[in-house]
Formats: C-alpha cells, structure tokens, sequence
C-alpha cells in the first residue's frame, strides 16, 4: 500500500568507509570538515533521530534541530529540549509529529551503528558521504542491498585542505 503523499520520508545520514567503518569507540574514525557542513545543511531545521551512544558522543544537543533520543534507559536524564524515546517505533512516531509540526519533509536518522540497522528497512532515503579510504574502527554501517537503492545524486570525490580523507556526497533513493 503506498503512503499518503505528505507522510514525511525517513532519511539515513552516514559517513561511511570503503570498509563501512563509520567509528572507532564512540567517536568518529575522521576529522573531515566537508562532511560536517554537509550534515549541518541537510538536518537543519528537521527533526534528528539518534541512538543514546551517538548522543553521548557528540556530548551536547545539535542547535537548530530537534533532537530524539533513542534510549532503553528509563533513567536517562535529557537536557531542556532533548526528546527521548524507548524504541525506534515510538522515535519514529515522534519525528513523524516534529516533522509535521515543524513543516519539513524529513525525519533524519543519523546514527549510530545499531540505530542505522533498524531504521535502514524503514528508510527512503540513503544521504552518504562516502569515505574514500579503509580507516580502523570497530563500528560499522550494516550492509544493504544496493540494488533496491537508486543513485540520484553524486558530487565529488573532493577533499579540503584539512580533511583526512576524499569524500563524495551520494544520495540513493529507495526504488
Ligand atoms: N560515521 C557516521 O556517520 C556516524 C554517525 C553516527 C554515529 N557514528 C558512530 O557510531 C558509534 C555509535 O554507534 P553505536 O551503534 O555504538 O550506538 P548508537 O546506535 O548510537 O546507540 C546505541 C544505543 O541506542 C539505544 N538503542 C538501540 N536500539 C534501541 C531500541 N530498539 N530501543 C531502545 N533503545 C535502543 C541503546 O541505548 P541505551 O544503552 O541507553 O539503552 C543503545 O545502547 C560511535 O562511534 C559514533 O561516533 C558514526
């Protein structure tokens, strides 16, 4: 059955690695500028859907966004304006309300390692910085069917003075 026209897509944002390495611990295997511009204009003003170990990474709330956190901890203590969820199902529920409320077509998952495998069979949309190199690291991005997704767009490979990889920004489309 196909969805009524104006029910926001979900949309995965992820930098991967030749290797789908996308951490190493709780950080970022990388420092690359470019990538986070890229991540900074596609969320801006949406919605974000991230697992408690991602947000603990990234250590505060994102400005210009509306933060979901996904947490079994019923403890889980959230600053002003963070909001959490038990399951993926209750996050996504919750997006779906923020994207409405705020007027926007997405809700953005955007990690980490064990909230992307969940959400990748709800996904429309795939919006990877592809790395271009095989950093170590110890999380990975699940494999996926490619042939369910379609390339639509692909600028690069590039990389800025200060980047520690060539990137290219790719966006698939589930066919
Ligand atoms: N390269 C990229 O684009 C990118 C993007 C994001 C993150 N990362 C990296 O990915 C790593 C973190 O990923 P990760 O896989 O370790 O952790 P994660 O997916 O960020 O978070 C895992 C946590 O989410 C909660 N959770 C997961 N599934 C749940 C469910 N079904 N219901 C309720 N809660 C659930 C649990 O929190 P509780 O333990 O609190 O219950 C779990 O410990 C870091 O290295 C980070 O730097 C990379």
């Amino acid at each position: 059955m196909s969805e009524p026209a104006n029910t926001p897509v979900v949309t995965i944002v992820a930098a991967v690695a030749e290797n789908r390495v996308i951490g190493r611990g709780d950080e970022l295997p990388w420092r690359i500028s470019g990538d986070l511009k890229r991540f900074r204009a596609i969320t801006w003003g949406k919605p974000i859907l991230m697992g408690r170990r991602t947000f603990d990474s990234i250590g505060r709330q994102l400005p210009g966004r509306t933060t979901i956190v996904i947490t079994r901890d019923t403890a889980f203590t959230r600053p002003e304006g963070v909001l959490v969820a038990p399951s993926l199902g209750a996050a996504l529920d919750k997006g779906m309300g923020e994207a409405e409320r705020l007027g926007v077509d997405e809700v953005v998952v955007v990690g980490g390692a064990q909230i992307y495998a969940q959400a990748l069979p709800q996904a429309g949309r795939l919006r990877l910085t592809e790395v271009h190199g095989a950093p170590q690291g110890d999380i990975f991005f699940p494999e996926f069917d490619r042939a369910a997704w379609r390339e639509i767009a692909r600028e690069g490979p590039q990389q800025g003075e200060k980047d520690e990889f060539a990137v290219s920004f790719v966006d698939y489309e589930r066919i």
